[in-house]
């Protein structure tokens, strides 16, 4: 895949392309990238990206010449490559927007800064604006590399264990289950003993139920429209039994002790 990022901050990506994942897919060759500046777009001396906004107010805009010019390039080099605006009144990202972008040729961020960038390049330049989360940022670079960080992770050879992305939390729309490494008793506290059973099917058990629990008490809005699988039914019902008898047993004995008993 062939990443670029138009930023006036080419340097921010520096640290990010030459650390853990990301190196490993460019180094793999899975990845190409560029950090693109756009004021060697500008054509003035003192090369200046912003500009005041027509009808007044405040804040800067980013001009439109030195970006209608950068992506021109861009897209002529390669024509394959989405565009990709990141901006607070983008469309979500989401684990399922990141499998979508793994599987293009191109990827290029437009990182706005000040107030946002010129309309007239949102309208003729831009396929898709992003947002990462209802805040303000001051820059789209920090989201641009969120949003690479979570597509390159997905492209196929990267990950070491082929499918450890398949098992993700989000990717199946569960939060995952609980981790641990050794040692076996930390500050008193045990690891599971299903864990180290051996018993591969208790455990896949286990790892579910574990799921299922901290999906439903951390992000129950991702249980609303979920498609329940007859394995994950049979767990809520055993659950659903269980917290049936408990209050069964809690309301006889708060009925006892009202009547004295
Ligand atoms: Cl993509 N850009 C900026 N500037 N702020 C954001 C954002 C993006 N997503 C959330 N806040």
């Amino acid at each position: 895949m062939d990443v670029a990022v138009l930023t006036i901050f080419p340097e921010m990506f520096g640290p990010f392309w030459s650390h853990g994942i990301v190196r490993r897919a460019i180094e793999g060759g899975h990845l190409k990238t560029d950090a693109v500046d756009i004021r060697d777009f500008t054509e003035d001396r003192h090369k200046v990206t912003d500009d005041r906004p027509y009808g007044g107010g405040c804040g800067m805009v980013m001009k439109p010449e030195p970006l209608a010019k950068a992506l021109g390039a861009l897209k002529e080099r390669k024509p394959e490559a989405v565009s990709l605006l990141m901006t607070p009144q983008g469309r979500p990202f989401s684990q399922k927007t990141a499998a979508e972008l793994a599987g293009r040729q191109g990827l290029i961020f437009i990182c706005g800064r000040y107030e946002g960038v010129d309309e007239r390049i949102v309208e003729q330049y831009v396929d898709d604006e992003i947002s990462i989360g209802d805040y303000v940022l001051t820059g789209g670079e920090l989201a641009a590399m969120v949003v690479i960080d979570a597509v390159v992770r997905l492209m196929p050879g990267v990950l070491g264990g082929e499918n450890s992305a398949a098992f993700d939390s989000f990717a199946d729309d569960l939060i995952e289950h609980a981790h641990y490494t050794r040692p076996r008793v930390f500050e008193g506290r045990s690891v599971p003993d299903v864990l180290i059973s051996g018993d591969h099917a208790a455990i896949a058990k286990w790892r579910l139920e574990g799921a299922l629990i901290r999906t439903f008490l951390k992000r129950p809005d991702l249980l609303a429209n979920r498609k329940f699988t007859a394995q994950e039914i049979e767990i809520l019902k055993k659950w659903s039994k269980e917290l049936e008898e408990l209050i069964q047993v809690q309301s006889a004995r708060c009925l006892d002790s009202l009547s004295g008993r």
